[in-house]
């Protein structure tokens, strides 16, 4: 049987532009027979020029310098936002209104309040939505969930989690868009502690409370001259005119989980010598596993079962046995990337579309991660545990 074709029309021809592009054209490759073939059907940028040209590098058939256009156009199934933070809520509102699946990425939103927003939309439209936490999408953490979720560390205690990177600590860097709370909403808070948020829920379940501490470095920065903000090629501006940061570098939260479970989090963009040091620790009363995603095809695991004279951490490689690993590569330990990661969530987002479900991290899940930010910043302020009320349904 032919797989559907689904039409994609994609918002942003950044870093995550590149990502998803690259996902869409790779699935079925990886994934045969998909659920459905993504089409690079559209492309939008900010002008027709720069449309055209991310049209032609990325493979898609047509380009628009306006996103209306893409959302409104009857050859487009969903609309894939890759813009940054600001941008998000119009677009996914707009296309979910004009029936469009929507896949769009971290952080939803800039407030809880416009991913409510967001999430009542999609709710509203019955259409696939899936918020772009990616990182979860790791064989390893797949793995990590599936033994969570089999019992073998027993009862969950603890959950300790870092996202450390240190690209920020160059104090001519520019004032690219993540360091203004009016594009982004919040710094390492939103940008990177987020998708620790999303693992901590996915593998030990909602979080009831959190209390936290929020810190700035760097003050202020050099005005950008362009639009460009590559990280890796970010152009220094020593001596340029300044303009303020107003979010966070770094977060400290302490977490707890509605299961009685506790946890902690620490993420920032300022720990020298860590580039992109997503790690967790999971310690149940049978059991401890430990990821680092530099170490990415590694799970760590402990089990105190183990008699006490050859107990320890064995390594676990992940490979064609483990989650998604047989679509993958055939040998454990050939290198799994972050383009793996991109496109596993590619097939997630076809496989929800194709069978007319659902798909998980949802907007639901972003409202609620938003939330918990949100909580986390008024704990900074006020000095005080914040309790989170359950998520209220939306519309139907
Ligand atoms: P970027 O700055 O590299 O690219 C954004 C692109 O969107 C630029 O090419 C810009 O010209 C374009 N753009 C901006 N406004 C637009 C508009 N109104 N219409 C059309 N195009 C527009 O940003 P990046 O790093 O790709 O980030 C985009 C989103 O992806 C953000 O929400 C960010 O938080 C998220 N992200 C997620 C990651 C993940 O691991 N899931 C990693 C990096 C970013």
């Amino acid at each position: 049987m032919t797989p559907p074709r689904i039409n994609v029309g994609l918002v942003g021809a950044g870093f995550m532009g590149k990502a998803h592009s690259l996902a869409y054209a790779a699935m079925p490759m990886f994934f045969w027979p998909p659920p459905a073939i993504p089409r690079r059907r559209m492309i939008a940028e900010l002008n027709e020029e720069l449309a055209a040209e991310a049209a032609e590098r990325f493979g898609f058939d047509s380009s628009t310098g306006d996103w209306r256009e893409l959302v409104e156009s009857d050859e487009i199934d969903v609309v894939d936002i890759s813009v940054p933070n600001d941008a998000h809520p119009e677009i996914a509102i707009a296309a979910a209104r004009a029936g469009k699946h929507v896949i769009c990425e971290k952080p939803l939103a800039r407030t809880a309040e416009e991913a409510r927003a967001m999430y009542e939309a999609v709710t509203e439209a019955g259409v696939v939505n899936l918020v772009a936490f990616s990182y979860r999408r790791t064989p390893a953490v797949e793995m990590a969930h599936r033994l969570i979720a089999e019992g073998t560390l027993g009862e969950i205690r603890n959950f300790r989690g870092t996202y450390l990177q240190d690209w920020s600590n160059d104090s001519d860097l520019p004032l690219s868009w993540r360091f203004q709370r009016d594009v982004a909403g919040s710094g390492a808070l939103g940008d990177i502690a987020t998708h620790v948020l999303d693992i901590a829920r996915y593998l030990v379940g909602e979080i009831a409370a959190v209390s936290g501490l929020l810190r700035t470095y760097i003050p202020d920065r050099p005005l950008p001259s362009g639009q460009s903000d590559q990280l890796a090629a970010a152009e220094k501006l020593a001596g340029a005119p300044r303009g303020e940061v107003d979010v966070d570098d770094e977060v400290l939260t302490m977490l707890r989980f509605e299961s009685g479970a506790v946890g902690s989090l620490e993420a920032t963009r300022h720990a020298h010598g860590r580039k992109n040091f997503l790690t967790f620790e999971v310690h149940g009363d049978a059991g401890t596993i430990l990821f680092d995603y530099e170490r990415r095809d590694e799970l760590q695991l402990y089990l105190a079962s183990d008699p006490s004279d050859r107990s320890g951490f064995r390594t676990i490689f992940t490979g064609p046995t483990h989650p998604y690993g047989a679509a993958l590569w055939p040998i454990p330990a050939l290198g799994i990337g972050y383009g793996e990661t991109k496109i596993i969530e590619c097939y997630e987002l076809m496989r929800a579309i194709a069978a007319g479900g659902s798909a998980s991290p949802d907007f639901k899940d972003g409202y609620r991660i938003a939330r918990i930010c949100e909580a986390i910043a008024e704990s900074a302020e006020s000095g005080e545990w914040v309790d989170l009320a359950p998520v209220a349904h939306a519309g139907k």
